[in-house]
């Protein structure tokens, strides 16, 4: 390789490194910091519903997604989280770049970003989904209760402290996508590259969680409460 060649090569790889490069741990320490300084900050609502026109071509008028779970649901969504993840799509932790450039998401300082969670937030849609056929949601009770609890909340809502979203409500082809990015480390699990939490279960069992969190209605929740 003559050494213009080397360098060319090295100037296509030093860049793509950087691009493919895994997160880490602490991509998110600057979040903190930048929610500071929103702490008196009143979002605007009315701007936020502005704003989600343009995601409204994907994530559907009322934020409730597609079936099938292309695009996920969104509505009701709480703050903490839509703040985390639509920071994560501008920094590139998670890749959709659609998003950015349709949803008009890559120009959007952080006061804009709040007032876009703020109207998604307060949207409410019907929580009922297709349940997968592949799971069993009495098995998924159980494995729910001894791994996901703790994070996502005893009716799978979500717990803020954990800065973990509801998992119930959502189409389950999309949590199952999410879960094969966490696996290959593309996308990474609660704040953590080092998540084990999937690595027990094969796609069976998965299934089984996911089959219980669709199910989540009062009548999964008693049964929980009588065993
Ligand atoms: C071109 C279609 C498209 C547009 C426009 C779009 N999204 Fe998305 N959105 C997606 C897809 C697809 C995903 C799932 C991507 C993935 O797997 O990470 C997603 C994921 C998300 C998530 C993560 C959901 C979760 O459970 O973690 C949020 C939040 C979100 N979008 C908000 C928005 C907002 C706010 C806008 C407008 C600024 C927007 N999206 C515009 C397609 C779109
Ligand atoms: C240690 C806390 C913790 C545990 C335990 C945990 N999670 Fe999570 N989970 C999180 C956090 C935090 C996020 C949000 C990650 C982010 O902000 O990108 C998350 C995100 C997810 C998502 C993506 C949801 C979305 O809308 O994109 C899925 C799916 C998921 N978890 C499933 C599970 C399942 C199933 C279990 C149990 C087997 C589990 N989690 C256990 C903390 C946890």
């Amino acid at each position: 390789m003559s050494l213009t060649r080397l360098l060319l090569a090295a100037l296509v790889a030093v860049p793509l490194g950087l691009i493919i490069a895994i997160p880490s741990a602490s991509a998110r320490e600057d979040y903190e910091t930048r929610n500071q300084a929103l702490d008196d900050y009143e979002p605007d609502i009315v701007r936020g519903q502005v704003m989600f026109r343009q995601c409204a071509l994907c994530h559907g008028q009322r934020g409730q997604g597609i079936i099938g779970g292309k695009y996920p649901r969104i509505a009701g969504f709480p703050e903490y989280y839509l703040m985390n993840a639509l920071r994560d799509y501008q920094a590139g932790r998670r890749g959709y770049d659609a998003m950015l450039v349709v949803g008009g998401l890559k120009t959007y300082d952080d006061r804009q970003l709040m007032d876009l969670s703020g109207y998604i937030a307060q949207l409410e849609i019907d929580l009922s989904v297709p349940i997968p056929e592949q799971g069993n949601a009495r098995g998924g009770s159980r494995k729910y209760r001894n791994d996901c609890r703790t994070c996502h909340g005893r009716r799978a809502e979500g717990l803020s402290r954990k800065d973990s979203p509801p998992l119930r409500g959502q189409y389950y082809q999309y949590l199952l996508r999410q879960i094969a990015l966490f696996r290959s480390g593309e996308r990474i699990h609660a704040d953590d590259p080092e998540d084990e939490t999937f690595d027990i279960y094969d796609e069976s069992d998965v299934f089984d969680i996911l089959a219980f969190v669709a199910s989540f209605d009062g009548a999964a929740d008693d049964e929980e409460e009588n065993e």
